[in-house]
């Protein structure tokens, strides 16, 4: 932890204590008139804590609840990195906010490439560490190459890695895995980041969650602006937990389709190589991305370019959309695919 954020004291929001009951509310300038809006939100947001605790079987102690999962990557960075002094690890590619976010913070970064698989060698990180190292951020299904990371390379990392180990699961429930949850009890280095905002669909709600040891949810508690999940929020997360069943069926049309879809670009001659995904999306390395990101953007499908990324020459990241969407991308495809007939050679 940062000295300072250990001398931190903390700012006591006026709902800490009292959040609803058979009370005269005068304590936190609000405006008296509305239903529920015109109250400031649980600083603590027990209630969906609670939800999320009982849904998982984690103890509530255990979860801290963010602005998405990005406020809490600025948190823990803002907690535990000191500024041009203390320094992080991030594997490469990856997603691009850790990055951000150590900049914003004025955080050393250092990066160690994945294996051509997209694996990360624990040797080469655990190398690169020193007692500055306080981060390291491991994403599964990673961000942009959708692979689920190996167990064993995890495991090795998180027992041997001196600093927190943040392991980013946004994408987790595209993939059939049980993720690293069994990790969090048995070392105390571990981060685990969900999100709202892929399988639940609610990316603009912005609700991202971390699972971690007790004092490192304290630390977050106390460092946090004091209403960082509003009121709207909380409640629409509530509500889409009791739809579980349609979020699962959901989960299963998108796993169905980027089966279809995969399958599909194999037959492309544009496509080199579709990478196996477990994942929401799909890097797909083809001959020409410029001239297919502009095709399909002039027949109105936005991808995204991601070939300047290590080990991503030429790679294309498509989001898998609805069943209608695919459809229509396919269809752009092929006609990209007829347009250049000298591919496929
Ligand atoms: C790996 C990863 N982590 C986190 C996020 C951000 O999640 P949130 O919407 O909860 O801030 C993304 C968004 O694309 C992501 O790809």
């Amino acid at each position: 932890m940062r000295e300072n954020i250990r001398d931190l004291k903390p700012y006591q929001s006026a709902r800490e204590t009292h959040q609803a009951g058979d009370y005269i509310f005068l304590d936190a300038n609000e405006n008296p008139f509305g239903r529920s809006l015109n109250r400031y939100p649980d600083p603590l947001q027990k209630e969906l804590k609670d939800r999320i605790a009982r849904q998982k079987s984690v103890d509530p102690a255990r979860i801290f609840l963010g602005n998405g999962s990005d406020e809490i990557i600025d948190l823990l960075i803002r907690a535990f990195v000191e500024p041009a002094f203390d320094n992080m690890i991030i594997p490469q590619p990856t997603y691009g906010m850790y990055e951000v976010a150590a900049n914003i913070h004025g955080a050393e970064v250092r990066k160690v490439p994945l294996s051509k698989d997209f694996q990360p060698e624990p040797a080469d990180i655990l190398k690169k560490a020193d007692e500055k190292t306080k981060l390291l951020f491991l994403c599964s299904p990673n961000n942009p190459s959708g692979n689920l990371l190996k167990e064993d390379k995890v495991r090795e990392v998180v027992a041997n890695f001196q600093g927190l180990v943040v392991l980013d699961e946004a994408y987790l429930e595209f993939a059939q895995s049980a993720g690293f949850l069994p990790l969090l009890g048995q070392y105390p280095n571990v981060v685990l980041l969900r999100t709202f905002s892929k399988a639940a669909g609610l990316a603009g709600i912005r609700l991202g969650y971390a699972f971690a040891d007790p004092r490192v949810i304290d630390i977050l508690t106390r460092i946090k602006y004091p209403y960082n999940v509003n009121r709207l929020t909380q409640r629409m997360a509530l509500q889409r937990m009791n739809k579980f069943r349609q979020v699962r069926r959901i989960v299963r049309v998108i796993r169905k389709e980027r089966q279809n879809l995969e399958a599909f670009l194999n037959r492309c001659s544009f496509v080199e190589k579709v990478y196996p995904s477990d994942a929401n999306f799909l890097l797909v390395r083809v001959k020409d991305p410029r001239g297919l990101m502009d095709y399909l953007h002039n027949h109105g499908v936005i991808i995204r370019d991601r070939s300047s990324l290590p080990y991503c020459q030429r790679a294309v990241r498509i989001t898998i959309g609805k069943p209608r969407e695919n459809k229509q991308l396919m269809k752009r495809c092929r006609q990209f695919d007829q347009k250049k007939p000298s591919y496929g050679t």
